[in-house]
């Protein structure tokens, strides 16, 4: 995966900027938010006020006469200002789930846009950390943060001004303490920040390294290596609870500067109100509530600038996801005749016969450094079943990938019934081809509606026979609500054999003219294999079919056998006659059918 951190270092501060054309929608919102929570804070640096005139009037001079109307304002502007914040907060959820929302189908949109390679080179957990946990701080910057920063922020103005007014030396001396605090909140919210990143990053380290311990329980006990594992897992544990503490006791020191911080504020109030100002004992008791009130803002918005920082990341990656182009595009000329993924224009797709040819392909990958295929040519008229064998890292997948047009050649053509694959959309081509993966993939949702993502039409009886066809009908009546029980996340209620069938189900019902099987027998046990075989045997007549396999066993009926060394085809024919060359797939063979025959001998 790519490095995170180097990146960080150069992150421009107003990312910030990218995220707002997102408020676009929300101006209302915003605009109430903003409203609601100025209004909301001045009421509250009212308050103080009020307790000012209450001390020097009724109890200092000692007359009740405006007690009443006193009691009035004091509550409207109480209940007045519960109001402005209560529709602040209202607005300022609007935009957090708005603003995640919309980001999150931004991101979720663009996801399908991009080519296959984008998800080759980036990992499932790193593609839903970017739309689910991105975008949700980000709303949350842009709602709460700002709601907070903007209450707090009118909280100070408004005691500076109102402390100014009154009383300008003590004022001016409450808010020299200001700077000062300023400093030492900074001071510790930098070394607090990047000790929660540490200790994030080891708790992730930890889960990780936990993970592994139990995935790979079994492979850590073959290799007797549980002393390495829990040493390093010790290492870990321990420099965890050493960080924890030590950002415990940070936190300890904040707070009790935070208090130094105030009192030093209320101790020069104490101090100098008695002795400069000779106040009122209201006016002495408002000082000391807005010396007190204003350390809680301070601390806030400079957590808010914090946050503000530490969310740039999250900005950024999710806006590089948005940026990303895909690898593979449609032209525009193609789109305008052929739709594009959101709107397909489906009657103006030809039928596909299924020929395809390389024409002089040379292809290398997006982010690799060596060309996979040089100047590659392979003709497989319509109808034809070719397997294609080799060692792992001959370029078997290659071909495949480029077949599927999930990436294009360098140079040279990939032709689809003798037309470039370029000249038509992504989409039409895929709308033809099945592909099936060595590991299966089902949605979750009942065992029917995956079946039906092959063929949303398809009848009671076409999926019957289907089923049939890749002897998934047990699979099926085994379960115990048939084509209605639910298969669970990714389908992990079946094993990877009964996935493959039902695939294999789904992919007939689809009826592509193209098949692709890639090493779709690899994970499976020797039984299950003897059964999907027999479905391949089945779904490919009548199409043009690309079995890669990873047993030779599997392929001796093929039409034509294409055996490939660093993405050359060294030798090519049916499997009688490559026995007979003795060459390449011959040393191949009798290997595998040695180590089998082995392997069955050991049990
Ligand atoms: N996404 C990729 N980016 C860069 N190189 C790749 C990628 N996929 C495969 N390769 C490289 O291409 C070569 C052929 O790989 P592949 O076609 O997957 O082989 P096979 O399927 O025969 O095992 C290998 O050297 C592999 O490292
Ligand atoms: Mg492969």
């Amino acid at each position: 995966m790519k490095n995170e951190t180097s990146k960080q270092k150069n992150l421009k501060f107003f990312g910030i900027g990218k995220v707002l054309p997102y408020l676009k929608n929300y101006k209302k919102p915003l605009f109430f938010m903003v409203l609601g929570s100025l209004v909301g804070s001045l009421v509250d640096t009212g308050v103080p006020l009020f307790q000012r005139y209450a001390l020097n009037h009724f109890i200092g001079e000692g007359t009740l006469d405006t007690i009443v109307l006193f009691v009035i304002l004091y509550l409207t502007l109480i209940c007045g200002g519960a109001l402005f914040n209560y529709v602040s907060a209202m607005y300022s959820m609007k935009i957090e789930v708005g603003v995640d929302r919309d980001l999150r189908n931004a991101a979720f949109n663009h996801l399908q846009t991009l080519s296959f390679s984008y998800y080759n080179q980036n990992s499932v957990g790193y593609i839903h950390s970017r739309v689910m946990s991105d975008t949700q701080r980000i709303g949350s910057l842009v709602s709460w943060t700002v709601l907070e920063s903007l209450w707090q922020i009118g909280y100070v103005v408004g005691a500076v001004v109102v402390m100014l007014a009154i009383n300008t030396k003590l004022a001016l001396l409450v808010i020299a303490v200001l700077p000062l605090t300023v400093l030492l909140f900074s001071l510790f919210q930098a070394r607090l920040t990047k000790a929660n990143r540490e200790i994030r990053e080891l708790n992730s380290q930890i889960t990780g390294d936990f993970n592994e311990g139990i995935t790979g329980a079994r492979t850590i006990k073959t290799l007797v290596i549980e002393d390495k594992m829990e040493k390093s897992f010790v290492a870990d544990t321990a420099s965890m609870r050493r960080k924890s503490v030590g950002a415990a006791r940070l936190r300890g020191a904040f707070a009790v500067t935070m208090n130094f911080a105030s009192s030093l504020a209320l101790a020069i109030v104490l101090w100098k109100g008695g002795v400069i100002a000779k106040t009122q004992i209201g006016t002495f008791s408002m000082f000391m509530s807005y010396a007190q009130g204003m350390m809680e803002p301070v601390r806030w918005i400079v957590d808010a600038i914090s946050d503000l920082i530490t969310t740039q990341v999250n900005i950024e990656r999710l806006t590089r996801l948005l940026e990303t182009k895909p690898d593979v595009n449609d032209s525009a000329e193609v789109t305008a005749i052929y739709g594009d993924s959101f709107e397909p224009k489906k009657e103006n797709w030809e039928p596909i016969r299924g020929d395809i040819r390389f024409e002089d392909v040379s292809f290398q990958y997006p982010d690799g450094d060596e060309k996979i295929l040089e100047h590659f040519d392979l003709d497989i008229p319509f109808g034809t079943n070719v397997a294609i064998v080799g060692e792992t890292g001959a370029g078997k997948s290659t071909l495949a990938n480029l077949i599927c047009r999930f990436y294009e050649p360098t140079e040279g053509k990939v032709l689809i019934d003798g037309r470039d694959a370029r000249e038509r959309s992504q989409l039409w081509l895929h709308s033809a081809i099945g592909y099936v993966l060595q590991t299966p993939h089902l949605f979750s949702g009942t065992v029917r509606e995956n079946l039906l993502y092959g063929n949303p039409d398809a009848t009671e009886e076409q999926i019957d026979r289907a089923l049939e066809l890749v002897s998934a009908k047990g699979v099926v009546e085994k379960l115990e609500k048939g084509l209605d029980t639910d298969v669970g996340e990714g389908g992990d209620m079946l094993s990877t054999g009964e996935k493959q069938l039902i695939s294999f189900a789904r992919a007939i019902l689809a009826d592509p003219r193209i098949l692709v099987l890639d090493e779709a027998t690899a994970s499976v046990d020797t039984i299950t294999e003897q059964k999907i075989q027999a479905a391949i045997d089945t779904i490919i007549r009548g199409r043009t079919s690309i079995v890669i396999a990873h047993r030779l066993s599997t392929v001796r009926n093929a039409d034509v056998i294409l055996v490939v060394k660093d993405g050359k085809i060294v030798e090519r024919g049916r499997h009688e006659e490559l026995m007979a060359a003795k060459g390449v797939y011959y040393r191949l063979y009798t290997r595998q059918y040695e180590d089998e025959a082995t392997y069955s001998v050991l049990g």
